[in-house]
């Protein structure tokens, strides 16, 4: 990447808001820069569309947001597509049609692996990612010593962004979506769930209570804050007085709910709420 001379600006892209935990880590590691926030709400939920419609739908959202993006505030440096669903499926292509450096999140089987004594590891996905090619790679690849317990929900990215929302989450519909770790053959050695939804690390709380507390959870957040902060050669070339920009929050679609996360968005420091329709 070449030498940026303005506030690194970073594009954080999601089909909702399970990327502000992947932002969080960001912010934390590099809190200096620009962050403009993406929702595809109009799109919602990922986890169940067909592969052919998830490519062409990323691929004309992230068009969408860099044309308003770059007219509005300026060039975008680099573009976090936040999000497991669409990046085990659409990295090679978005890569190839952008020019910016494109950062994907996908499940973290590998530190699990690592991490894990009993080798017995949960995952915890969208019905898509669960059920990708590319993830199934990943275990054989780097859990061939594992056994691997799979569950895919799309109803707990709904209870995500019910949470965000404001709206209070029956722990026992939570509880009925995490059975199977309790529940399936061996499931008292499970040591180390993976987390491979941007939305679950938000309801990490009540994930906690629904199982055994000897369970570690891994997400990907914080290594995509190295490889982020990596890629801009970072602390960036800024001074405090140049940090007069506002970070940013754009949804494709003005909604009543959009109006209910503004609570969510600040404590983000997104104060700003943009409209890009498509
Ligand atoms: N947050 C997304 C992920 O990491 C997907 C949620 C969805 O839209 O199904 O997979």
């Amino acid at each position: 990447m070449n030498t940026i001379q303005h506030t690194p600006r970073i594009l954080v892209f999601d089909s909702g808001v399970g990327g502000l935990s992947v932002m969080r880590e960001i912010q934390q590691r590099l809190p200096d820069c620009q962050y403009l926030y993406a929702s595809d709400n109009a799109a919602f939920p990922y986890g169940t569309k067909s592969e052919d419609e998830l490519i062409a739908r990323v691929d004309k959202v992230l068009h969408a947001l860099l044309q308003h993006i770059e007219q509005g505030y300026g060039p975008v440096d680099i573009i976090v597509v936040a999000c497991n669903t669409a990046s085990t499926l659409t990295l090679p292509h978005i890569r190839s049609h952008f020019t910016q450096p494109i950062v994907g999140v996908v499940p973290a089987i590998k530190p699990a692996a690592i991490h894990s004594a009993t080798k017995l590891i949960g995952l915890l996905a969208t019905p898509a990612t669960v059920a990708r090619p590319y993830t199934h790679d990943l275990i054989r690849e780097y859990a061939g010593n594992c056994t691997v317990i799979s569950v895919g929900s799309s109803e707990l990215v709904h209870l995500a962004e019910q949470k965000l929302r404001g709206e209070t989450i029956a722990l026992e519909k939570i509880a009925a979506i995490v059975a199977p770790f309790a529940t399936a053959p061996r499931a008292a050695e499970l040591d180390t769930l993976v987390l491979a939804c941007t939305h679950f690390p938000l309801l990490q709380d009540e994930l906690r209570q629904c199982l055994p507390g000897t369970i570690q959870f891994i997400d990907s957040g914080e290594a995509i804050a190295r490889r982020v902060a990596f890629l801009l050669h970072q602390p960036p070339p800024v001074s405090r007085t140049d940090l007069r920009h506002c970070h940013l929050a754009l949804f494709t679609k003005a909604t009543r709910e959009v109006e209910l996360l503004r609570a969510a968005l600040s404590n983000f420091s997104l104060e700003k709420v943009d409209i890009v329709a498509c």
